[in-house]
């Protein structure tokens, strides 16, 4: 049973590989035996990852991009590729959610409308097209796209955040009906996760308290609980599962 999700001999590119949910997924990743290019524009928390992977025996290497940045996203590609031969699988989790971009419609203006999609879907849509020959190469290519209980209903006051999750979603789908049997592209939509993105709202007790009433699971997630997820949708335990969305919500969306 464990060989399902064995992901030796496997190279996963993560972007927003530095911290939170990015760092918790890179580990994991690395812990089921895939070699890791952790990602993002900050090198420091990067190095990190890669250091900590690397001293637990594991294989990693750290490339800082901008997800929004053609030249950089190709040389994160091309260097997992010469490090370690290849991708096999992406993981797309860079994403942010701009106080400029948070508010009524009337209140945000199209520039923050832009920087988030920017960033959050054609981000990713850059980082899965550059690594496209690898992926169709590989016998088991695997997209994963970090959405958020955001790509499944609407929130108030986060419509940027939202349109870019929800863009997310489709892009996870339509990809996977083009690149079957070849390459697997699904999508995992967080609830709230205590990382730097959440810290704001964890800190304001009513806030906090208002999110935890809605889930049932009564908590924020900690980030490993994203990355075991991402880990089942990388493997061959998820061998028949493609164009999905796994809600990894606390039962938000169950409401
Ligand atoms: N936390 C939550 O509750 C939650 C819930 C649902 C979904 N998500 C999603 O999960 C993902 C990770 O969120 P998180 O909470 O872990 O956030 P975080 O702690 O703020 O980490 C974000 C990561 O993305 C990187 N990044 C940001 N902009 C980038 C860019 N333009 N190019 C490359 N890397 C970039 C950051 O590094 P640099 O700043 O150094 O580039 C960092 O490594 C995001 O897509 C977020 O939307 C989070």
């Amino acid at each position: 049973m464990s060989d399902l999700f064995d992901l030796d001999g496997r190279v996963a590119v993560v972007t927003g590989g530095g911290r939170g949910i990015g760092r918790a997924i890179a580990i994991e990743l690395a812990n089921a035996g895939a070699a890791v290019v952790p990602s993002a524009r900050s090198t420091d928390e990067i190095e990190a990852v890669a250091g900590e992977i690397r001293e637990s025996g594991g294989d990693a290497v750290a490339v800082s991009a901008d997800v929004t940045d053609s030249t950089d996203v190709s040389d994160v590609i091309d260097r997992a590729a010469a490090e370690f031969g290849g991708v096999d699988v992406v993981v797309n989790n860079a994403g942010f959610n701009p106080d400029d971009a948070l508010g009524r419609p009337e209140e945000v203006d199209t520039e923050s409308l832009d920087r988030v999609l920017d960033v959050n879907l054609n981000g990713a849509y850059e980082v899965t097209h550059a690594a496209a020959d690898y992926l169709l190469e590989s016998d088991g290519g695997s997209v994963i796209n970090v959405a958020s209980v955001g790509g499944l209903v609407g929130l108030p006051r986060q419509h940027p955040y939202v349109a870019s999750k929800h863009g997310l979603v489709g892009l996870t789908k339509s990809m996977s009906l083009d690149w079957a049997p070849d390459v697997r592209v699904n999508a995992v939509a967080p609830g709230y996760v205590s990382t730097e993105l959440t810290a704001d709202l964890e800190e304001n007790d009513r806030l906090r308290q208002s999110i935890v009433d809605r889930t049932p699971l009564d908590r924020f997630a900690d980030p490993s609980e994203i990355a075991g997820p991402v880990v089942f949708l990388a493997s061959e335990a998820a061998g028949y599962v493609t164009g999905s969305v796994l809600a990894a919500d606390g039962g938000w969306t169950a409401r």
